[in-house]
């Protein structure tokens, strides 16, 4: 396309600002512009922007109180209600997965803005004794829990890891990944795919210039799944491996149980086609997200979309009515995705969220905004449950399964590193007392159990338990029980074979 061209396309979309910098920019700068131009279908930008910011205005206004209902006590299954029945599903999981029918789904290509690291958030390091990125102990889950289906089974199987990536993190995580020796998975068994991106705006619909020639670019959202599942092909790619059942998880939470087999039966034995696991929210003012109930259908919603009355209402048994916490934690057969990457996915709408965006100004100066500039355009994972035919939701508990990192250290005493570390060390501390472990001070006395969350910082004792020895806290006895342990404490494969060496 001619320059000449370029501008009148653009003027006719109200954004020829976009070019105020063009003679200053050298021939390859102009050309690559001229490439990043082409590629944007500015009319389908514009309606993306108008649709969001109108019902976004609406959202804000009208509150979803007097549409809403609690998830329904038939779709709800809960790990501590339904104890006797866990062994049943995490059977049946076991055994879908021993199958190779089995897949899981990362999503990966947020920016991590928060955190402010430039690298991808899985690889971000949370300061364990061992050094583990979040890639590599979901790496090792992955690992261990093939091993245990093979076990549980007698034969081979396999986890595809498909691992959804954007413009932003897809270079690094590649060269991660086969840095690592892809953490010991197969590397055919580990897909990695991208998102789509969309142009970051200000609030009257102008796409902003992160540089004199280079436009503000983001993920189209975590929801933007949907729509790279198609264009990327990975729903073939499922097919073809014989893929049924996909668990779609993030990759900021450190405690994931990847695959979860009990969770996979669960939603398998109650013949759903979409699950969700949620943690109990005990605030009425924390600011998660609800899985509940809207207009009949099931959707997330956001705690700015209630009023505090609702968000305060109790049920009989004392706890908040609209309590199930999402933990962006899913399941999905694979007859779902098909049906919604053919035939919903267009419906989706992109959610508006407000973002600092550096910008250039008029004198073509980097500017770093310290209050929100302007939006990006985000769909969420979660706005598909409303098409779902069997919906059903399973309740973890949060000091097991739920510790996003969000915010660095620096800025945030809520899901941050520290919080993160803790929670695993505090897991991982739980696990080797329930096997018959205990833990002895310096000079020999026991240290105290005090198995509150919140009583674990980086003084009490530090423990770490390697992925690839225990997936759950099983397998444990033999190494632990009857054991007199001084922290810090890292049992790894090497540290088994001591353990075993030594006998008790
Ligand atoms: P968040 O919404 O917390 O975003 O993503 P983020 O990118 O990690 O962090 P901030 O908001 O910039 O600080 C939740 C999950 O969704 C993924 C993230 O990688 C994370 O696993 N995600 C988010 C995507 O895969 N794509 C996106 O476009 C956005």
């Amino acid at each position: 396309m001619s320059t000449c061209t370029q501008a009148k396309r653009l003027e006719a979309a109200g954004q020829s600002h976009l070019l105020q910098f063009w003679d200053e920019l050298s021939a390859a700068e102009q050309a690559e512009m001229s490439r990043d131009l082409e590629d944007m279908d500015l009319e389908e930008i514009d309606g993306f922007f108008r649709t969001a910011m109108s019902t976004s205005c609406q959202a804000s206004q009208e509150k979803l109180d007097s549409r809403m209902e609690p998830v329904p006590v038939e779709v709800l299954g809960s790990v501590t209600r339904d104890r006797e029945r866990l062994h049943s599903w995490e059977k049946e999981g076991l055994l879908r997965i021993s199958q190779n029918k089995v897949a899981v789904l990362l999503l990966a290509g947020g920016q991590g803005t928060r955190l402010g690291v430039s690298y991808p958030k899985g690889m971000y390091d949370i300061g364990l004794l061992s050094h583990k990125t979040l890639f590599q102990i979901q790496a090792e889950r992955i690992l261990k829990l093939q091993q245990l289906a093979e076990r549980e089974h007698k034969s081979q199987c396999c986890i595809p890891w498909y691992i959804m990536t954007s413009g932003r993190t897809m270079e690094s995580t590649k060269e991660f990944f086969s840095q690592h020796n892809y953490f010991g998975l197969n590397r055919e068994n580990v897909i990695l795919f991208q998102q789509g991106m969309l142009p970051a705006m200000d609030y009257n619909g102008k796409i902003i210039l992160e540089g004199k020639g280079k436009i503000s670019m983001a993920p189209d959202g975590n929801g933007g799944l949907y729509k790279a599942l198609g264009a990327q092909k990975i729903l073939e790619d499922m097919e073809q491996r014989g893929i049924e059942y996909i668990h779609v998880y993030c990759v900021d939470n450190v405690l994931v149980k990847v695959a979860d087999p009990t969770f996979i039966g669960f939603c398998v034995q109650n013949g759903a086609d979409c699950g969700a696991k949620v943690v109990e929210k005990v605030n009425p003012s924390e600011p998660v997200g609800v899985v509940c109930k809207v207009d009949g259908r099931f959707q997330v919603v956001e705690y700015s979309e209630i009023t505090q009355v609702t968000a305060e209402k109790r049920s009989s048994d004392g706890r908040l009515m609209f309590n199930a916490g999402n933990v962006a934690n899913h399941f999905f057969t694979l007859s779902f995705l098909r049906d919604v990457v053919k035939v919903h996915e267009p419906q989706l709408q992109h959610h508006v969220a407000q973002k600092k965006i550096p910008f250039v100004d008029l004198r073509g100066r980097l500017v770093s905004p310290d209050k929100p500039n302007g939006i990006k355009m985000e769909k969420f994972v979660f706005d598909i449950f409303q098409f779902a035919k069997k919906f059903v939701v399973f309740e973890v508990l949060r000091e097991d399964e739920f510790s996003p990192l969000k915010n660095a250290d620096s800025n945030s005493g809520k899901d941050n590193p520290t919080t993160a570390r803790n929670a695993l060390i505090s897991l991982h501390r739980r696990w080797v007392l329930n096997a018959g472990g205990r833990f002895i001070d310096e000079a020999g006395a026991p240290v105290p159990v005090s198995p509150s969350l919140k009583d674990v910082t980086d003084q009490t004792v530090k423990c770490e338990i390697s992925p690839l020895l225990s997936y759950g806290g099983e397998g444990l006895e033999e190494l632990v029980q009857g054991r007199n342990f001084r922290h810090p404490l890292v049992i790894d494969n090497k540290g088994a074979h001591e353990l075993l060496k030594n006998g008790h």
